[in-house]
């Protein structure tokens, strides 16, 4: 390990970011007397984590801003927070090195759950390719209030499909450690939800849907 890998905290060096103290001694946590339920109430929805993870070109953005789309056209505040943009924002000094991939999602999963526990059906479109990151984020959540989905599309239709032209730009190694090709991705070992992108996305929306508001 190099010492700038040694010398970052344990979450970015992919280790548990859950049961890491903060940096910050002597802060004590301020409640409001708002509650969950209120804000499910004022709504009229639940409050939800719906996280897309699969590779890059599955059709995670495509479904996440679908479902989103029916959900706010149906009454729901929902709020899509999609990877190539949050790396444009709040993450834009991180990378795609493993540690950089822990530190991406952990940052999201954060505000994932600020986000649920605001009221919102949050979702996600991240490739997030560690399956212990995402449980971390899981873990941040109340039971029940983070839905994984596995967007389960095979790694020969994404590099066929190569939207991006990432993937052919990988395979001539012009991108280093890319999902799939040359950085590994962990497949949920046991999702809420697997979809298979070669239904129709009206179908696919609709199966998530049925999860979501059931
Ligand atoms: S994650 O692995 O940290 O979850 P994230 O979803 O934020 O990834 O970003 C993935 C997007 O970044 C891809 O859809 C692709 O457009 C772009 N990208 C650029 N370089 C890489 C890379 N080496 N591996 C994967 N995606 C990459």
């Amino acid at each position: 390990m190099s010492a700038w890998v040694e010398s970052l905290p344990s979450y970015r060096r992919g280790d548990s970011f859950v049961d890491e103290d903060p940096v910050s001694e002597n802060i004590v946590r301020a409640e409001g007397r708002i509650t969950g339920e209120d804000r499910e109430t004022l709504l009229g929805h639940p409050s939800i984590t719906v996280w897309f993870t699969g590779l890059s070109g599955s059709g995670k953005s495509t479904l996440a801003f679908a479902v989103e789309e029916a959900l706010v056209h149906g009454g729901s505040a929902a709020y899509v927070l999609d990877g190539d943009n949050i790396r444009f924002g709040l993450n834009r000094d991180l990378g795609f090195a493993p540690a950089d991939r822990t530190e991406n999602i952990r940052r999201i999963g954060e505000v994932c759950r600020l986000f649920q526990d605001s009221g919102m059906m949050v979702i996600t479109a991240f490739i997030s390719p560690y399956q212990a990151d995402r449980d971390q984020v899981r873990a941040l959540h109340p039971e029940g209030r983070f839905v994984e989905v596995f967007v389960d599309t095979p790694l020969e239709v994404c590099e066929q499909r190569d939207v991006k032209g990432l993937y052919q730009k990988a395979r001539a190694g012009e991108i280093a450690e890319f999902s799939g090709i040359s950085a590994p991705y962990e497949a949920p070992t046991n999702p809420e939800l697997r979809i298979d992108t070669s239904k129709p996305l009206a179908e696919c929306v609709a199966e998530i849907l049925a999860r979501l508001l059931p």
